[in-house]
């Protein structure tokens, strides 16, 4: 019987806490405006969320969060948006590395990193070896990251590293190339800001994902809001293809 991919053969129980969730931080422009202030404050603001929600994911003993903070299509904002956002993703990384390596937490950045220019490069490096080796929480921000970037680098890379590599190449082949690889598929999806899209964030990696979208603007994320997208998981029913039924003899089988 065919199986399908690993990531979906074993089904988290329902209620259980979500190891790794997934946030397009949307709607800081309109949280400013709303303010009548320039769109950059909405952005400042949204780094002091970020602080919270990461605090709040290690009080509830999440392993995983990946934040989607630029995407490839956010270079076609006007250049002075465009500029602010790189100062403040620099003075972010400038001000926050070592705090997040005291606080036990492995930093990561997925996406085109050669569009960014070299200080933040340098920073970027830093962090990622200074951190290495932690384990409390895996904090990823997604920058300069499209989904179909990331599934055309794996190909390139898989195609340039595999000699023998057969036609009917396997699901698994090209995963370990995706740059999340490191990383269990998000469970929670979440997307602030009102909008209903995807915006070419994880596609691969959001196959089997639980999808939560909130009209609260990212500035206005706080740990209830967390809290419940959190509740709106667990009580939800993971089925990877199978029926309800099935889902509940697994259980009671179990005991
Ligand atoms: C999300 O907020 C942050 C980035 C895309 C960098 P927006 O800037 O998209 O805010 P809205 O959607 O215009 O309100
Ligand atoms: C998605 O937000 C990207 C980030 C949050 C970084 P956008 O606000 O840019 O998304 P669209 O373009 O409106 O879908
Ligand atoms: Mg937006």
């Amino acid at each position: 019987m065919p199986q399908g991919p690993n990531s979906t053969r074993e089904i988290p129980e329902t209620g259980s806490i979500p190891k790794h969730i997934a946030i397009i931080m949307d709607g800081n422009g309109r949280w400013a405006q709303n303010r009548y202030l320039p769109r950059i404050a909405g952005h400042k603001q949204g780094v002091e969320t970020v602080r919270g929600v990461i605090k709040s994911c290690i009080e509830r003993n999440i392993p995983y969060l990946t934040l989607f903070a630029f995407s490839s299509e956010n270079w076609r904002r006007p250049t002075d948006e465009v500029t602010s956002l790189m100062q403040l993703f620099l003075g972010a990384l400038e001000q926050e590395i070592t705090k997040l390596h005291e606080n036990g937490i492995c930093f990561k950045v997925i996406g085109d990193l050669s569009k960014f220019e070299s200080k933040i490069i340098e920073f970027i490096q830093i962090g990622e070896q200074l951190t290495a080796e932690n384990t409390r929480l895996t904090f990823t921000i997604a920058a300069n990251y499209g989904g179909r970037w990331d599934i055309m680098q794996a190909m390139r890379k898989m195609m340039a590293q595999s000699t023998n590599l057969p036609l009917n190449f396997e699901e698994e082949n090209l995963a370990q190339y995706l740059s999340m690889s490191y990383a269990p598929e998000p469970d929670l999806f979440i997307r602030t800001g009102g909008e209903c899209r995807v915006s070419n964030f994880l596609l691969w990696q959001l196959a089997y994902t639980e999808l939560y979208f909130t009209n609260t603007l990212w500035p206005d994320f706080d740990e209830h809001e967390l809290e419940l997208a959190i509740q709106s998981y667990q009580q939800r029913e993971r089925r990877f293809g199978r029926t309800s039924e099935q889902i509940q003899m697994g259980r009671s089988a179990k005991g």
